[in-house]
């Protein structure tokens, strides 16, 4: 059976936009060599009155709208982030009171840069099950808060910013045509916790802490964990990768979205890529990217979209999908 169906998409971006040129101000880097290994040109970082919540609110807000659907309607409010307002209550929660649809389930998932596929996945297995009839997936983060921007190796790479969909639950008679979620594959390896992971929390430093990274290794599990969860959820679905119409992936770095294209033998042309204007927005990159791919006119009704994204843990998933 066909899960549950996108019915609306929204993202919001901090205010303030700061180049590679600037960057290169504070920190020993400069474009050519961000641009070069990246792709990224510029990243969004939140002013001080701009959080998580906040940015996931207008993206929520953006993608009710988008979906023609009232806050009210919401049963479920499912939140990927992995810089929250407050270690608790979860920031779904603060989602929930501001649009005003109290009374529902509302939590976060914290998979890091996966964190949105996590949640999509949870969501749809909960509207499945008949808990709620509509949800609000959310990837929403101010990675900028844990960066060290004295370490010049991650603090280029990073930005602020949220990503939202609305999800119906499954309709109630689907065939091979139908929208909805045809697929979905998620992985956990906790022994490379330290290839990637932030150096605080509350139960052991008592700190938030700040992102830590070998980002060569991170690299190349990423081509080889991206391209194997691919080829999973197209096996689990009879689709080859040619069919496909849109890949949107995690935007962490061009030259892994590249390289894992070509392991695939997907057509570039087919990858979603906002990289450039973004940097990596860990949970909010995939939502944010297909926000993009959608409103530009890319996506359309029957298009056959995988998403996929690897993130600390590590964690990795794909779900593939017809819009
Ligand atoms: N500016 C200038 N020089 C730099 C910078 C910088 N910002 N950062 C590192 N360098 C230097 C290094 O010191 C090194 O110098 P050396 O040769 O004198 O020692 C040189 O550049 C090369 O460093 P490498 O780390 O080998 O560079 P690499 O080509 O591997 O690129 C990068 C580094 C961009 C981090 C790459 O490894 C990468 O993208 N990894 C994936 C990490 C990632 O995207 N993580 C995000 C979360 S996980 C995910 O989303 C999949």
């Amino acid at each position: 059976m066909t899960g549950s169906r996108i019915i609306g998409t929204g993202s919001a971006l901090p205010r303030r936009i700061v180049t590679n040129a600037e960057l290169a101000q504070k920190v020993d880097t400069s474009d050519e060599w961000i641009t070069a290994r990246t792709g990224i040109r510029q990243r969004h970082i939140a002013e001080p009155d701009e959080t998580t919540s906040t940015l996931a609110i207008a993206a929520a807000r953006a993608a009710l709208a988008d979906a023609g659907v009232e806050a009210s309607s919401i049963g479920l409010i499912v939140l990927a982030t992995a810089t929250p307002d407050n270690t608790f209550p979860a920031t779904a929660t603060k989602v929930q009171a501001a649009l005003g649809c109290n009374g529902g389930i509302a939590f976060d998932v914290a998979a890091v840069c996966s964190g949105f596929l996590y949640a999509l996945a949870t969501a749809d297995s909960l509207l499945r099950t008949g808990m709620a009839k509509r949800a609000l997936v959310i990837g929403a983060e101010t990675f900028s808060r844990i960066l060290d921007w004295e370490d010049r190796t991650t603090c280029v790479l990073f930005g602020d910013g949220a990503g939202a969909v609305v999800l119906e639950a499954p309709l109630a008679e689907t065939d091979a045509g139908s929208p909805g979620i045809l697929g979905t594959r998620l992985h956990a390896d906790g022994d490379q916790h330290d290839l990637l992971y932030v150096d605080g929390g509350p139960s052991s430093t008592q700190t938030v802490g700040h992102v830590r990274m070998r980002g060569p290794e991170v690299f190349r599990h990423a081509v080889v964990n991206l391209a194997d969860v691919l080829r999973e959820v197209l096996e689990d679905t009879g689709v080859t990768a040619d069919q496909l119409d849109w890949v949107v992936p995690h935007q962490a770095n061009a030259r892994i979205l590249d390289a894992t294209a070509r392991k695939l033998g997907i057509s570039p042309d087919k990858v979603v890529v906002t990289v450039q204007d973004h940097a990596n927005t860990s949970a909010a990159s995939v939502p944010l990217a297909l926000d993009t791919a959608r409103k530009d006119g890319r996506i359309k009704p029957g298009d056959l979209v995988m998403l996929e994204a690897m993130g600390g843990g590590f964690t990795w998933g794909a779900v593939l999908l017809r819009w």
